[in-house]
């Protein structure tokens, strides 16, 4: 029987099979659980429903879950960031575009929000599993949390046995996904229920649905384990700030081709991904701006030698605007009627509500041009004759994504390791009590293996402690090598 899935346009799979080559080639992390695990096969039985952006690099990371014995359905968690390629290559797999053999993928780039959720929903549809519960997912691989909301969301409904009118909806999204959990439970009213009693985890890519995860455990209304992957080690302080300092400046180019040199950048946010976002700006030749909130980052900013200050008080000065914060209203839209003629605006934080786009669509006069997919000019003149506008980039969602591909493979793979990882850890210790329900990271030692994994291919030379310094630092020689409140 053949697979089910949706993508743009199969056609496209041996240019997506050539770059998953290449990139399988930057991910030794990746390949080498490929190897250490090709004989045990530690997922086999497990069923991954995934939601991250469907990328070259996120194909090399399926393909491993399938070579350690994974079946898996995949959706992107963004409507912008699939790269068509990537996703016809994962669903033709060995076979070919009239008899696919690979993994379902559902995403194609551009999505509407409504596709989006049908996405999402897809990835938690297994074949034959409203008869069979036992054939549905028993894992979630989520980056943001909507696989995972939408589970918790559906089975909360379920239990009140109705999901609330369109009346109650708090955002056109929002309403989207009430109805489409209206659907659902009006053609199967236990399908959501039947899904959170099954899964065994969730393994959270970003910080953003990290935030929603610790949320719901201190809500206590979390339905199952969770690995926080984005506070490994190697996560969070390679690919939000590594990661970033590649493909930010790579999303500004593509989509704008302005010259960053010279020009007055304002990061908002100095976490791990606006502190590579300002060393990517000021790499250029741009004068960095920082805004915070917090007093820590706020100073770490003024001593890497950022000027540090309000949005409202240089919002004539900055020339490009970047979100990094995870917040929300951060840039509003009376900021942006104070910005200079064609000042550009985007963001890399994980939702789009860190711009307000619905305020800058209300501005009297206002005029929307497409310059072209994900580059939007706003044209701000309410008909003065003046000439001023603003470029909006990715309409206000990731831009990194949207207007580029996304981070890099090597650094992906550090990432992508400590997921696979994750799964397994997940997979083959449920029930034994290691992950009870909460929010949980993976043990220092297995955050030091991926480091480790990825040391040869850049040529790195590591120094190993004697016994005799072991002992007198008190350590194991093989690791761990930090407490637990080392900051890196
Ligand atoms: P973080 O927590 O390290 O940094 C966020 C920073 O924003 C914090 O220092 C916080 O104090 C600051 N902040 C919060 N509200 C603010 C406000 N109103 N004004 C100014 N600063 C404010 O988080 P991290 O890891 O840097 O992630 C940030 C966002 O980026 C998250 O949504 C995350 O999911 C996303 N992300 C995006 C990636 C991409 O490829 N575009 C990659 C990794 C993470």
């Amino acid at each position: 029987m053949g697979i089910d899935f949706r993508v743009a346009d199969l056609s496209l799979h041996s240019a997506g099979r050539h770059q998953i080559r290449l990139a399988e080639h930057e991910m030794p992390g990746l390949m080498s659980l490929r190897t250490e695990f090709a004989e045990s096969q530690p997922l086999a039985g497990a069923r991954i429903a995934g939601s991250l952006h469907m990328t070259v690099q996120t194909a090399v990371l399926i393909e491993t879950l399938v070579a350690l014995g994974a079946q898996v359905r995949w959706a992107s968690c963004n409507i912008f960031s699939t790269q068509d390629e990537a996703a016809a290559a994962v669903v033709v797999g060995s076979g070919t575009p009239e008899n696919p053999a690979g993994v379902p993928v559902f995403a194609w780039k551009n999505e509407s929000i409504e596709d989006y959720w049908w996405t999402a929903e897809q990835i938690l549809t297994w074949p034959g599993a409203a008869e069979d519960p036992e054939l549905g997912p028993n894992l979630i691989l989520d980056d943001g949390g909507d696989a995972t909301m939408l589970v918790h969301l559906g089975a909360q409904y379920e239990a009140a046995g109705a999901v609330p009118g369109p009346g109650a909806a708090e955002s056109h999204e929002h309403g989207i996904v009430l109805g489409t959990l209206r659907a659902t439970l009006a053609k199967d009213p236990a399908k959501f229920t039947r899904i959170a009693g099954r899964i065994l985890g969730v393994s959270e890519e970003t910080t953003t649905g990290v935030l929603r995860l610790n949320q719901m455990a201190a809500a206590g209304t979390l339905r199952f384990p969770a690995i926080n992957v984005n506070d490994s080690v190697t996560k969070s302080k390679f690919d939000n700030k590594y990661g970033i300092r590649h493909s930010l400046p790579d999303g500004i180019m593509r989509a704008t081709d302005v010259l960053i040199g010279g020009k007055v950048v304002v990061i908002c946010g100095y976490g791990d991904v606006g502190k590579g976002a300002a060393e990517a700006m000021r790499g250029q030749g741009a004068r960095v701006i920082v805004t915070e909130i917090d007093p820590i980052c706020a100073l770490q900013a003024a001593m890497d030698g950022h000027q540090v200050a309000r949005l409202e008080s240089v919002l004539a000065r900055g020339d490009i605007f970047v979100t990094t914060t995870g917040g929300k209203d951060i840039i509003t839209a009376a900021h942006m009627q104070g910005m200079k003629n064609k000042a550009i605006v985007g963001n890399v934080g994980h939702f789009d509500d860190e711009i307000d786009m619905a305020g800058l669509a209300r501005v009297p006069g206002v005029r929307k041009v497409e310059i072209k997919p994900q580059v939007h000019e706003w044209v701000l003149d309410a008909g003065t004759g003046a000439e001023r506008s603003i470029i909006v980039l990715s309409e206000g969602r990731l831009l990194n994504l949207g207007n580029a591909t996304g981070h890099p493979s090597f650094v992906m793979s550090n990432s992508f390791t400590n997921q696979v990882i994750a799964q397994i850890e997940l997979f083959t210790k449920a029930g034994t009590g290691a992950y009870a329900n909460g929010v949980h990271v993976l043990p220092k030692i297995l955050d030091e293996k991926v480091a480790r994994l990825h040391l040869a291919a850049l040529g790195v030379e590591l120094t190993v402690l004697s016994p005799a310094q072991a002992a007198y630092l008190g350590l194991d020689a093989a690791g761990p090598y930090k407490p637990e409140t080392y900051r890196y």
